[in-house]
């Protein structure tokens, strides 16, 4: 094991014997009560500038009760360590991509990864923003996690060391995914061989040819570098990419109520902001790809990416039984998808 992931764990270990012993209500015993919200990718992305727009918010609404300390990329933990540190309580805030609470059990929230579901962020918000969305967030309850809110990202593109045009193109492409079941399955429908990674692994496997490509949206892919590592993008908008901000219920529930309210207040704000800023910061992205001239631009043909969806669509009876039939019909209603319509 590697010094660093290491000591990582050791200070995991620790921080968990001390969160175990202290209550939420020792806690609250220090002011300003500090709230450690840790998180995977860089300051300048939707989700980076929309934590450090809550912390501002939190500490302005709180009158200075509130501290929220943000932990960008994975600088305190890793992916699949930070649920962990939320659980046990080491950490109080996260904001997962919904394509990573499978491995807690809430693979409800996978529906999100289903290829071509949304077409746009007007449908895509019927369903976050909406009824649906709620219901999704509060299937976390049962597992010590309280949901906040959904946060944006945005639309898929691929990157790869050729051009991904046409389905044909994917086959035998080692492509790193998130640890979803239904991004391996939508994957392997195109012939390519999907590699589960940490995010902040990607750039080096990238850089070492660990796995030939990858998807993300623009900011992602722009503030890791990976443009540097990768000769060619597809900008093909064939998925989702999106947060859910979660907290440690018992934390939450012991927080005083007025200070609840305060930021669950700058939470609701937050969340305008985050929405508002993701499509920019992602179209900027991806004008700063193409500036560095270090990765060839494809916009995919509507013919081609009619192709791709043709490809893929059939993921979404494959992982039905996973995701449940009920949750996938729901999203449906919200965006009138009709996977017989192509
Ligand atoms: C990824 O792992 O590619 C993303 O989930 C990273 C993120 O948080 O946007």
């Amino acid at each position: 094991m590697k010094a660093f992931a290491r000591t990582r764990l050791t200070l995991l270990a620790s921080a968990t014997a001390l969160a175990l012993f202290a209550s939420p209500l020792s806690a609250w015993a220090q002011t300003p009560l500090v709230i450690k919200f840790s998180h995977v990718v860089a300051n300048d992305t939707p989700k980076g500038k929309a934590a450090e727009f809550f912390a501002k918010r939190a500490a302005e609404l709180t009158g200075g009760k509130v501290k929220v300390e943000v932990y960008p990329n994975s600088t305190l933990y890793k992916d699949k360590e930070e649920m962990e540190a939320l659980q046990l309580g080491a950490v109080q805030m996260l904001a997962p991509s919904l394509a990573k609470f499978g491995p807690l059990g809430a693979k409800e929230f996978e529906v999100f990864d289903l290829p071509f579901i949304f077409d746009n962020y007007a449908e895509l918000h019927k369903v976050t923003q909406g009824p649906v969305g709620q219901m999704l967030l509060g299937k976390l309850e049962g597992r010590g996690i309280k949901g906040l809110a959904f946060w944006d990202n945005g639309f898929k593109s691929f990157s790869a060391n050729k051009p991904l045009k046409n389905v044909d193109d994917f086959k035998g492409q080692k492509l790193r995914i998130q640890s979803s079941k239904v991004l391996e399955a939508q994957m392997r429908a195109v012939g390519a061989l999907p590699q589960v990674m940490a995010f902040s692994e990607v750039y080096q496997a990238l850089q070492t040819g660990v796995v030939d490509g990858t998807e993300n949206p623009h900011s992602n892919l722009f503030t890791q570098k990976m443009h540097e590592v990768q000769k060619h993008v597809t900008v093909s908008d064939h998925g989702y990419l999106g947060y859910a901000v979660i907290t440690n219920k018992k934390f939450w529930d012991g927080l005083p109520a007025d200070v609840r309210g305060q930021l669950e207040k700058a939470m609701a704000e937050s969340t305008v902001y985050a929405n508002k800023i993701a499509k920019e910061e992602n179209d900027a992205a991806l004008e700063k790809v193409r500036a560095s001239g270090k990765s060839a631009i494809y916009v995919m043909t509507p013919a081609e990416r009619l192709a791709l969806k043709k490809a893929m669509v059939k993921v979404h009876t494959e992982m039905a039984s996973r995701i449940g039939q009920d949750t996938i019909n729901a999203v449906y209603k919200e965006t009138a998808f009709d996977p017989n319509k192509l």
